[in-house]
């Protein structure tokens, strides 16, 4: 009998370090990628490039980096299994990005809804780079031959550009760069604001009381959940028109294993106060573990740093590969 160990299939994705990550990254893309890390050959990285397309201050910059790389151990993704890296620590994706700039139409990346959305909100600072933030992302795909990209519904646009772009270069130049599937959890894709359930949860939100951030405590968060936007209607179910209620069942879903229908039936006959109640306890329960570990690894900045120095090496190997790949198929001129 042949005895041959199949390579892992790849899967990367990425966060932006623009403040602490909400409860819908982390039931929507975070937790993903903790159920993947043991099955998969994993990259993930804090996308640190992508967040200066909108105003940042150096100073909040550099801390939310630290932090975001703290929370992706936190979360339970171990440095020496994943490569945990941050993507301004790895040239390579500026470089690829850049020529990916060359090969996307104008007008494909003016149908991103995400530009769109966020030209309106930031309408003192479009950007060129909020403009090719799509090919950027591309870039930090396509570089490491990746086969799932783990993502909650918002960024699935994105992913469909990288796709067509890596297919028009593997026509133009022959099989160069894998094309890659996104991997979207069925429950938490997309995780609602508290207050506006027709919205998604969003770390921007003006109003704290619509999203749940990691760092927030068990108190704020019964707090947050009990004032949640429901319905008059008093049942715990799922159903078209029950946009909060839905919400609260995707989270309780997430966070306990649980499906719909036994949900559903958990509730019957009880009203909002007891789901609420039960709803908030489990994202208590979820999440401690999470905030312990963070700030414990928020005390050893040198094992951080050593961390994330090993994490781009080992990125840098592999996207390496690929950029040069891709430099000598375009015809730069390649010396020694
Ligand atoms: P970002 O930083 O906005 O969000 C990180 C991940 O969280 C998911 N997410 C959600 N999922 C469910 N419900 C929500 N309310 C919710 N809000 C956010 C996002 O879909 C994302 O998966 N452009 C990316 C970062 C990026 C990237 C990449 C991702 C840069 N390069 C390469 C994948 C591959 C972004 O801004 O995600």
């Amino acid at each position: 009998m042949e005895n041959s160990v199949q390579p892992k299939e790849r899967v990367l994705s990425a966060i932006q370090p623009t403040g602490m990550p909400t409860l819908g990254n982390y039931l929507g893309a975070l937790k993903n990628w903790k159920n993947m890390s043991e099955d998969y050959d994993c990259l993930f990285a804090v996308a640190d490039l992508h967040s200066i397309t909108v105003r940042t201050t150096p100073a909040d910059l550099r801390r939310r980096s630290i932090e975001m790389y703290a929370m992706l151990m936190a979360i339970g993704l171990d440095p020496e299994k994943n490569i945990l890296f941050v993507q301004s620590h790895v040239p390579a994706h500026s470089q690829l990005g850049w020529i990916l700039n060359c090969y996307t139409q104008f007008g494909e990346a003016s149908r991103m809804t995400q530009f769109k959305d966020k030209s309106a909100k930031h309408a003192d600072n479009v950007n060129v780079g909020l403009f090719a933030y799509p090919t950027l992302m591309a870039a930090d795909i396509l570089l490491y031959q990746t086969d799932y990209v783990p993502i909650g519904e918002d960024q699935k646009q994105h992913l469909e550009l990288a796709r067509n772009v890596a297919e028009r270069f593997n026509g133009l130049y022959s099989e160069t760069f894998k094309v890659p599937k996104p991997f979207i959890g069925k429950v938490g894709a997309r995780i609602k604001s508290l207050q506006e359930p027709e919205k998604k949860m969003s770390k921007s939100d003006t109003n704290a009381k619509a999203f749940i951030s990691l760092a927030d405590s068990s108190d704020v968060i019964a707090k947050k959940i009990k004032s949640a936007v429901t319905d008059s209607e008093g049942c715990v179910r799922f159903a078209e028109g029950k946009d909060g209620i839905n919400n609260l069942m995707g989270i309780y879903s997430c966070c306990t294993g649980k499906t719909f229908e036994e949900i559903e039936a958990e509730f019957a006959g009880k009203g909002y106060g007891d789901f609420k109640g039960a709803v908030a306890e489990a994202v208590v329960e979820e999440l401690r573990p999470v905030q312990e570990e963070f700030a414990r690894l928020m005390g050893d900045k040198a094992y951080l740093e050593k961390c994330a120095k090993e994490g781009a090496e080992k990125a840098s190997r592999i996207a390496y590969k690929t950029l040069s790949k891709v430099m000598r198929k375009v015809g730069f001129w390649q010396v020694g």
